[in-house]
């Protein structure tokens, strides 16, 4: 990280959404089988490359979040999610915090194994929390990704998401800004609510 880089960065997403959810009969790639994963897996998973990563997963799971994803036919963690319902603050772009309201969820930190990608392994992933969700009272589902991310996002309408805002995080030094065309009422310091801009967006079409 370069020394400009610790003062100032800056990151776009372009927020998508499904809704209501209707439950989709989604079989797994060949080979591969969908569940959600244990501290054993993250232990095991080669996909999971970060040294702290034990102390990640007990922290996310300890704050209600929980991951997801495919096993391949070895057992291997072949790609994963992480999704998380209301009551609980993500850590979005640049640590801004995301809130949900009842009835909502959210899909983020997602990796497919690079030698896996391309077999639909993410858009299956994506419409297997889209059929948990929608049988366990969720009726909105909310993901984001990098407006130059072609890969994720991709998969993502290829789950039936669809596109409803684009917005910029800024940090500068210990100051967090978000710029959002139209003027939202949204602020860096309380976070931001998915389901408001959604409603923002609808008025504004
Ligand atoms: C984004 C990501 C999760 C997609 O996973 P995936 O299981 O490969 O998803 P898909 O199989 O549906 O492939 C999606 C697109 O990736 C691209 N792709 C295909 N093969 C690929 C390969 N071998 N390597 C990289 N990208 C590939 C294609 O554009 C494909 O779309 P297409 O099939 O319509 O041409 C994966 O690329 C990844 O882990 N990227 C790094 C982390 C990341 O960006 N996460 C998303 C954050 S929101």
């Amino acid at each position: 990280m370069t020394i400009l880089q610790r003062v100032y960065a800056k990151q776009s997403r372009i927020f998508y959404t499904a809704g209501p959810l209707e439950i989709l009969d989604v079989p797994p790639p060949p080979g591969c089988a969908f569940r959600e994963f244990t501290a054993e897996d993250f232990r095991a998973g080669a996909i999971f490359l970060e040294r702290d990563r034990m102390a990640k997963f007990a922290r996310r799971l300890a704050e209600g979040h929980r991951c997801f994803g495919h096993v391949d036919a070895g057992g291997e963690v072949a790609s994963y999610l992480w999704y998380t319902r209301c009551g609980v603050a993500v850590p979005w772009a640049l640590h801004i915090p995301l809130h949900l309201a009842a009835g909502e969820a959210y899909i983020w930190d997602c990796r497919t194994k690079a030698d896996m990608r391309g077999r639909g392994l993410y858009p299956s992933g994506l419409q297997n929390l889209r059929k948990s969700a929608g049988s366990h009272g969720v009726s909105r589902l909310y993901i984001d990704c990098e407006p130059d991310n072609e890969a994720s996002i991709r998969g993502i309408e290829r789950a039936g998401l669809a596109a409803f805002h684009r917005m910029d995080a800024c940090r500068l030094g210990f100051l967090r800004f978000i710029r959002s065309p139209g003027g939202l009422p949204h602020s860096a310091r309380s976070g931001i609510w998915p389901g408001q801009l959604l409603k923002q967006a609808k008025t504004n079409n």
